[in-house]
């Protein structure tokens, strides 16, 4: 088992903050973490997962272990029975989401392509139910198979035992020591080695997200001027010109990691009853707000910060980004990056403004280590 000693964290976050890990060991197979738990120096070590880094704000260095997930392969699974409605796609937790994405488009397997160019790896994905216009993990979920550092044994999680939420779900809870069970975290103890991905034979394009939307008419527009459909007629487009969109959409208003630091979106959407949304419309009508089926309301949070003025700020080398306020940025590189605590002051600052004028706390998305 090699542990490499006192590593950079910095090309392994997406949001390029300088940090060290005491220790570190790549996760190629599964003999490497059934290699810890057997070795009584590293077995009782608090242990972190780290995928592909992206959801992930360093203020320190990192003390517990590192176990960095390189565990690869993607395969289409036989078919469960004649009958199948979905097939089956089984992946390495060390697999780049993206490229998951990519992959099963060109196999003639669509269903993830409102997901493209989700930064991270496929076992990050479930760890925070990653959703994307209109489309979230959960509901192209099979199972996954994961490695509890507890009792070293491999074990098969279904969706509901994976417990998704928003932004959510068992591994980003602490863990217990108990027996599993329901209703319990995983964080630190499970460790994600592949997951089972459900794509439904019988595809339908998912385009109700308003961006989604908009690209379709213009497409459609398109065409009808070229004389190629009749405005009544127009075809339905395909899950390669939904990826392309998707693609779009995600270059034009979120920041590429390898060029511009960031984690993605800072906060969750907000949820708040009708009453709540009611009190802030009479005073801020154009708030953007979507109903939920629970009957409660989901606010845009990149609106609330946007409004609050923030966009384009910044504190220290830590900025909010000009195009979409939800994402912060590292406006520095290398040896001058924005340091963690950068990243949470304005974070902080974030908050307070937002609370100060809407009464609403913003809760961060990623994790703060
Ligand atoms: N808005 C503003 N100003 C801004 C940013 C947004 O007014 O600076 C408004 C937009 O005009 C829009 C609304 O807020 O009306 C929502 O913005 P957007 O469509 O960009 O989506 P979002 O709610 O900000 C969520 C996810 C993203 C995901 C997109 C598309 C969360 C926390 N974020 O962002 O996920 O890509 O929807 O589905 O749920 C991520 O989790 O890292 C992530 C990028």
């Amino acid at each position: 088992m090699l542990v490499e000693k006192n590593v950079s964290l910095q090309p392994f976050n997406t949001f390029g903050i300088m940090a060290r890990a005491q220790a570190l060991l790549r996760v190629q197979h599964l003999s490497d973490l059934e290699a810890v738990v057997a070795d009584p120096s590293w077995r009782e070590v608090p242990k972190l997962v780290l995928g592909g880094g992206s959801n992930l704000v360093f203020t320190g260095d990192v003390k517990p272990l590192v176990l960095k997930i390189e565990l690869k392969g993607m395969r289409l699974l036989p078919e469960e029975t004649p009958d199948a409605k979905a097939h089956l796609v089984e992946v390495g937790a060390g697999e780049s989401w993206h490229g998951l994405v990519a992959w099963t488009l060109a196999q003639g397997l669509p269903g993830l392509e409102n997901m493209a160019l989700i930064p991270g790896t496929v076992g990050a994905a479930p760890v925070q139910n990653i959703g994307a216009y209109g489309v979230e993990l959960q509901d192209r979920f099979d199972s996954l198979d994961a490695f509890d550092l507890l009792t070293g044994q491999v074990f098969t999680l279904n969706a509901a035992q994976c417990g998704f939420g928003y932004r959510d779900s068992v591994f980003k809870h602490p863990a217990s020591t108990s027996a599993l069970g329901s209703g319990m975290g995983l964080a630190g103890r499970a460790v994600i080695l592949r997951v089972r991905m459900r794509l439904p034979k019988a595809w339908k394009p998912e385009l109700d997200y308003l961006d989604l939307t908009k690209k379709r008419e213009a497409w459609i527009a398109e065409q009808v001027a070229q004389g190629q459909v009749s405005a009544g007629g127009a075809p339905q487009p395909s899950a390669q010109q939904i990826f392309d969109w998707v693609c779009e959409i995600r270059r034009a208003k979120l920041p590429d990691p390898s060029q511009i630091g960031n984690a993605g979106s800072f906060f969750k959407n907000p949820t708040v009853t009708p009453e709540q949304c009611a009190d802030i419309i009479a005073r801020d009508p154009k708030i953007v707000h979507y109903h939920l089926d629970d009957g409660r309301i989901k606010l845009a949070a990149g609106w609330l910060i946007d409004a609050c003025g923030w966009k384009g700020k910044s504190i220290g080398r830590a900025g909010v980004y000009e195009k979409q306020a939800l994402v912060l940025v590292n406006r520095g590189q290398g040896e001058h990056a924005a340091t963690g605590g950068e990243v949470m002051t304005l974070a902080r600052a974030i908050q307070t403004s937002v609370y100060e004028r809407f009464g609403i706390r913003l809760e961060p998305e990623p994790l703060v280590l």
